[in-house]
């Protein structure tokens, strides 16, 4: 099938990369002249597993760029849109983009055609893009529009592509599902899986994926409610946390006693520093926002949000009752990234926090295995850039885990103790043991959890001339 993919943003590229991989031709649009060269030259935009090999797979084949929209319209049968959606001032999707976009593709319907959004957008949206093609004089038998949200999350984007647990597609015309039942066939009818170049198959993967058909509205809902579900989840597993601390019991005790009710679920009950991204906080604030319009008062979304933000306040406190004062005190950092395995920074709870941290008067030394140039761009030489978790560690009066990278799991803890001033680690992401880290000498703080402390020395005692 020709598809066309518009935006060559995170979304439209790895949609793109992912169905040139199921075998489709795919051209995608993007109007930022200086994108599609680096693309055409080979350049890999996004820090993403696997998409480097797909794009060198098919670039120039099955994968070509271009940024005639209404001539890419023409050779296409299916059209998704993947355009940003920023949130305005007030929280609401800023449309703007995709309303130019649907009357762009206005231009290129000569036969029957399928827009699918795929960009988050909040119920309605394809009312709004069916009248604006319309106004831009299309012939309506001749096109529908769809929606197939999109769940892939950054650094396993394309794995969860290829490997979705469901597939959504609304439509309100059998002849554009049929359209999109065929663009997915090679992952519904497992063939995908069965050809020997395909993307390994990660451990819980569903094969093959449940294909389910709503209406357009359904789908642009179930987007939103999806990632609002999500978010949820975080911020009540972080209230739960905050009561951990004030009573004692321990937050991963918790989590594994709720997890394991099948009904719960284990996943998205990491207790943190709170979720950030380009995604949760934006899409949560959209939900709520088309919610009031159209006449729900989504409260339980405040609390959601008013949790989340608490959440970074709480690790600031968690920091000072640590270590008393902060300016001019030398502080490690590692994570930078809003996530692990992303060089993505956007909303980054790690950066929020610095970034008081710096306010205060602290000195900081970041490393992040990807992220770093990008944030370079934002924190300029605010901070001390290191090349590894020990070179920031390097005579710190702590240190601070914000970013849940593996390899900050799997530190030498005898070199990490050894490189810092005083052996005392707070992690946002809860990446020790507690009673590990105390056996290993160190004053830890997680979030959830009590402190510990070196093995029988009560924190703020002086060890070997260290406070400990
Ligand atoms: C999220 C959703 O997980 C995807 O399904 C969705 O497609 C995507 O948004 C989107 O709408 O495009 P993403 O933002 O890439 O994906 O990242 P997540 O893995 O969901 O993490 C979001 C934030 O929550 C991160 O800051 C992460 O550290 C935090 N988090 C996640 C926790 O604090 N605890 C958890 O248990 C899980």
């Amino acid at each position: 099938m020709r598809i066309a993919v518009v935006g060559s943003g995170y979304v439209g590229l790895v949609a793109g990369a992912c169905f040139a991989d199921l075998g489709h031709d795919v051209i995608l649009v993007d109007n930022d002249q200086r994108k599609l060269t680096a693309l055409r030259n080979g350049e890999v935009p996004i820090h993403e597993k696997f998409l480097p090999e797909l794009l060198e797979r098919h670039r120039g084949t099955h994968l070509q760029f271009s940024d005639d929209l209404a001539e890419t319209v023409r050779r296409s049968s299916a059209i998704f849109v993947a355009v940003g959606t920023p949130p305005t001032e007030s929280g609401e999707a800023d449309l703007s983009y995709v309303e130019s976009v649907a009357r762009e593709i206005s231009g290129g319907i000569d036969d029957y055609k399928v827009v699918v959004e795929k960009s988050t957008v909040p119920v309605y949206t394809s009312d709004w893009v069916r009248k604006i093609i319309l106004r831009n004089g299309a012939d309506p038998e001749s096109f529908d529009v769809a929606s197939n949200p999109e769940f892939l999350r950054e650094g396993t984007a394309v794995t969860d592509f290829l490997f979705p647990d469901r597939i959504v597609i609304g439509c309100d015309s059998e002849r554009a599902a049929d359209i999109l039942r065929s663009v997915y066939a090679p992952l519904t009818d497992g063939s995908y899986y069965r050809k020997v170049e395909a993307i390994p198959r990660p451990d819980r993967a569903l094969i093959p994926p449940a294909l389910i058909v709503t209406s357009t509205k359904s789908a642009e809902l179930i987007k939103h409610a999806s990632n609002a579900f999500l978010a949820m989840k975080i911020s009540f597993i972080n209230a739960v946390a905050s009561v951990c601390e004030s009573v004692g019991a321990n937050v991963n005790q918790v989590v594994h006693g709720i997890g394991t009710d099948t009904r719960i679920g284990p996943r998205f009950l990491n207790p943190g520093i709170g979720y950030g991204g380009s995604c949760f906080p934006k899409d949560v604030m959209a939900f709520r926002s088309v919610a009031r319009e159209h006449g729900y008062d989504f409260t339980l979304l405040d609390a959601v949000v008013r949790i989340n933000e608490e959440q970074r306040q709480r690790f600031l406190r968690k920091i000072h009752h640590a270590l008393w004062t902060v300016r001019g005190k030398r502080l490690a950092v590692l994570g930078l990234a809003f996530k692990g395995g992303t060089d993505d920074i956007r909303d980054s709870p790690a950066i929020a926090i610095l970034q008081a941290l710096l306010r205060e008067g602290s000195q900081i030394t970041a490393y992040d295995p990807a992220a770093m140039n990008r944030s370079r761009e934002v924190l300029g030489d605010t901070v001390t850039y290191a090349n590894s978790s020990y070179e920031a560690a390097h005579n710190a009066d702590a240190l601070l885990i914000l970013t849940e990278w593996e390899e900050f799991a799997n530190l030498d803890l005898n070199r990490l103790r050894q490189e810092l001033r005083y052996p005392i680690v707070i992690d946002g992401r809860n990446l020790y043991d507690p009673e590990l880290m105390g056996a290993q000498g160190f004053t830890y703080y997680s979030v959830g959890r009590s402190a510990s402390h070196p093995n029988g020395v009560p924190a703020g005692v002086l060890r070997n001339g260290k406070k400990v």
